[in-house]
C-alpha cells in the first residue's frame, strides 16, 4: 500500500553549455493499488521520473512524497530505508553476473533483512511465478535477455515490497510472456500493491489502471485507459508551444 505525490519536480542534466530538462515541473499523484503505465517516446523522461520516485536520484527542485514522507532531500541512510520498501526492476536488469538466478534473488532478500528461513520458499515461489524454476542455477550469461528480465522481475517481487517500480519490464519478452507479467502485476495491484512502470508495450493499456502519457519532460495526461487512448500514439502536450524547451543553450 503506497501513495505517491510528485510535486513540481524538475530534473536538469548536463553542463552550463548544454542543459536538458529531463523533467520540467512534473506533478503526479498515484494512489494505493494503482497500476500506472508511463508511456511516451524515448527521451520523454520516463526513466528519470521512475528514478525520482524510487529515491535513486534527486530533483533539482520540487518534492516527492512516498506515503507522505518527503524524499527529495533526505539523507542517504533514510533514502536506503525508503528503497528497501521498493522493488525496482531495472531496464538493464542489473543482475550480479557471477551469481546464479537463485543467488541473485537471495542477495535481494538478504539486503532487505528477510529472515533466512524464508529465503528458499520465497525464491522458489517467485521463480515459479515467472516460470523460471528450470533456470534457478544458471548465471545471467547463460540466460537469454528475456530470461534475465524475468529473473530481475522475480528478484523485485521476492521481498514482497508494497511499491514496485519497473522500467520497461516487458521490453525483452515475447507477447505471451509479456502478458503473463502484466497479468501478474494486475493481480498484485488488486491485492493492494502499487506499481509504476514505463512501457512501450501497447498491450499494457489492457492491464493498467491508469495511463500516464509523457512528452518532453512533461506529463500530457494521466487517466484510466479508454478505448480511444488505447490505440492513440503519444501526441505532444496541448500547450507544447508554451512548454519549456528541453534543450537550453547557454545565453540562448
Ligand atoms: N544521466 C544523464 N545525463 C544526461 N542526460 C540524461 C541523463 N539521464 C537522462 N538524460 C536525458 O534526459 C532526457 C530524458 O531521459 P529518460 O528519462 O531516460 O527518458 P525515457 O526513459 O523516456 O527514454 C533525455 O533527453 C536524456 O538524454
Ligand atoms: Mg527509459
Amino acid at each position: 500500500m503506497t501513495r505517491i505525490n510528485v510535486v513540481g519536480v524538475t530534473r536538469i542534466f548536463g553542463t552550463d553549455e548544454r542543459m536538458v530538462a529531463a523533467l520540467a515541473d512534473v506533478n503526479l499523484q498515484i494512489a494505493d493499488g494503482q497500476l500506472v503505465a508511463l508511456m511516451g517516446p524515448s527521451g520523454s523522461g520516463k526513466t528519470t521520473l521512475l528514478n525520482m520516485i524510487s529515491a535513486l536520484d534527486r530533483p533539482n527542485s520540487g518534492e516527492i512524497f512516498v506515503d507522505d514522507v518527503a524524499i527529495a532531500g533526505i539523507s542517504d541512510d533514510a533514502r536506503g530505508a525508503i528503497r528497501q520498501r521498493i522493488g525496482f526492476i531495472f531496464q538493464r536488469f542489473a543482475l550480479i553476473p557471477t551469481a546464479s538466478a537463485y543467488e541473485n534473488i537471495e542477495f535481494a532478500l538478504r539486503i532487505a533483512h528477510i529472515p533466512r528461513d524464508e529465503w528458499h520458499t520465497r525464491i522458489m515461489h517467485t521463480l515459479a511465478q515467472l516460470d523460471m524454476q528450470p533456470h534457478a542455477h544458471h548465471r545471467p550469461s547463460e540466460l537469454s535477455g528475456g530470461q534475465q528480465q524475468r529473473i530481475a522481475i522475480a528478484r523485485a517481487l521476492a521481498t514482497d515490497p508494497p511499491l514496485i517500480i519497473a522500467d520497461e519490464p516487458t521490453a525483452n519478452l515475447d507477447s505471451h510472456r509479456g502478458a503473463t507479467v502484466l497479468e501478474l502485476f494486475r493481480t498484485l495491484c488488486q491485492h493492494g500493491k502499487t506499481i509504476v512502470m514505463s512501457t512501450h508495450d501497447a498491450t499494457a493499456v489492457r492491464y493498467a489502471t491508469h495511463i500516464c502519457r509523457m512528452h518532453a519532460g512533461q506529463i500530457v495526461s494521466m487517466a484510466p485507459p479508454t478505448p480511444t487512448n488505447d490505440a492513440t500514439p503519444t501526441s505532444p502536450p496541448q500547450n507544447a508551444t508554451a512548454s519549456k524547451p528541453r534543450t537550453t543553450p547557454r545565453n540562448g
